[in-house]
């Protein structure tokens, strides 16, 4: 079910596991000019949340912010077929079947009046096929200092599996707004992930929603710059 977080943000979670840890799924909808709704990183709309996104507006954008969150977005664009599926120019090499509308740009801007984005350039993690770049996109809502990231960083806490929580200890990410050591040990160039988080330290964002975690309603920004740290 959506959960309306603040005015103009809700967002709908559903079990995820990921190298066997239950780590979840989070999608974030964002209202703008009263009615036109972009999702970000969908999860699998069931009749339910799909009658409550049409009761709140209508579903303009349906966004894949990443390499990797993609995998309900079709589904999403069928419920929603006039949405515009936007992702990452090379989600759309990796993945030519998805029905991909347009793609970001690299330099960041304003997806409408109400939703900014950025390229979290250099950003990489480990996964079972050895490195892998994230190319994740990040978004800022202005209106409800509320920034939006999906990969870059995670926060497990004691509303998690005990499995989750003891592989969240050991590699980061356990009640910390933090990368965890995949990402770590993949992201070589540091010093662009630093100027990145310069950037995006300039938003004036309380409220830090991720995709896997717990929502962190506020002192977001202390807790990201405390997060990298030692990235
Ligand atoms: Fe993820």
């Amino acid at each position: 079910m959506l959960k309306q977080i603040d005015s103009d943000i809700w967002v709908a979670e559903q079990p995820l596991k990921y190298l066997g840890i239950n780590v979840g799924t989070r999608m974030t909808v964002i209202r703008s000019n009263s009615d036109q709704l972009s999702i970000i990183s969908p999860i699998q709309i069931n009749d339910a949340i799909k009658k409550q996104l049409e009761t709140i507006g209508v579903v303009t954008n349906i966004i894949a912010p990443n390499l990797f969150h993609y995998l309900f977005a079709s589904d999403c664009k069928n419920l929603f077929p006039y949405a515009t599926f936007w992702a990452d120019l090379d989600l759309k090499k990796k993945k030519p079947d998805l029905p991909i509308d347009k793609t970001f740009d690299y330099q960041g801007g304003n997806l409408n009046d109400h939703l900014k984005y950025m390229f979290f350039d250099g950003f990489k993690t480990i996964t079972l096929n050895g490195f892998s770049r994230l190319n994740e996109f990040i978004f800022y809502h202005p209106t409800s200092r509320t920034l939006i990231l999906t990969d870059i960083a995670f926060n497990f806490d004691k509303s998690f599996s005990f499995s989750t929580k003891l592989v969240s200890r050991l590699i980061g990410g356990y009640n910390n707004l933090s990368p965890s050591l995949l990402e770590k040990i993949a992201t070589t160039n540091k010093n662009k992930i630093k100027s990145i988080l310069h950037e995006i330290l300039d938003w004036d964002f309380d409220r830090v929603i991720m995709a896997h975690g717990s929502i962190i309603e506020s002192n977001g920004k202390e807790k990201l710059i405390k997060g990298f740290e030692n990235f």
